[in-house]
């Protein structure tokens, strides 16, 4: 039986890990939806249309491991204002969410937009301070230069660019259970994701 959960949130706030997490304990299906935009912003970087990007986009594009770099990062931001990239990644991830077994879909809009109806929504978040303390420590220690004002810079670029655009702002869904993860360790944010969904499951 489908059951969808849709878990949006700001870059860093630990949703990726979270949505692992939660994907595993419950045997379900992952997609990490900003690949999705990473994978379109790379090809903008690499002087591609990103409107024909999305539009020809194949499951391979998403393994590629530049998209985890921070200039694919604002490059994806950049094109996820676009309404026409938008669109064309909507069918993809529908499909994804419906499949038999269960899925769990992260991002900015799963709970807004792709899937209004999820049987459960999580809204992960977590004070700009607290992401870009991560987010250094993460590039740091995939060996990527990083000092900790740059990255909150960046952190604080993206959230506006995400949170002010027309096309599926990010912003909490409605019914979605909000987490905030500031003061959290990882095993407390993951505890508290899979008791939320348990919740939902068994409404
Ligand atoms: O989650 P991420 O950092 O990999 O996402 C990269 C960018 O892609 C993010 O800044 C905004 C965009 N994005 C989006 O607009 N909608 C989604 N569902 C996922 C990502």
């Amino acid at each position: 039986m489908a059951f969808t959960i849709a878990i949006d949130g700001p870059a860093a706030a630990g949703k990726g890990t979270i949505s692992k997490a939660v994907a595993a304990h419950f045997g379900f299906a992952h997609l990490d939806t900003g690949l999705l935009y990473r994978a379109v912003g790379a090809k903008l970087l690499a002087g591609v249309d990103p409107i024909v990007a999305a539009q020809s986009l194949v499951p391979e594009d998403l393994e590629d491991p530049s998209l985890r770099t921070p200039d694919v990062a604002q490059a994806a931001s950049k094109v996820a204002v676009i309404g026409e990239v938008r669109a064309a990644l909507l069918d993809f991830q529908r499909a994804f969410a419906r499949r038999a077994g269960g899925a769990v879909l992260d991002g900015r809009d799963i709970g807004t937009v792709i899937c209004p109806r999820a049987e459960a929504k999580l809204f992960v978040t977590a004070s700009a301070e607290v992401r870009a303390d991560r987010r250094c420590k993460e590039l740091i220690g995939r060996g990527i230069e990083a000092d900790f004002d740059t990255v909150l810079a960046d952190v604080k670029a993206r959230d506006a660019r995400d949170m002010e655009r027309s096309e599926a702002p990010l912003k909490p869904a409605q019914g979605a259970v909000l987490i905030d993860t500031s003061e959290l360790d990882i095993d407390a944010a993951i505890a508290a994701a899979i008791a939320a969904i348990e919740a939902r499951k068994g409404a």
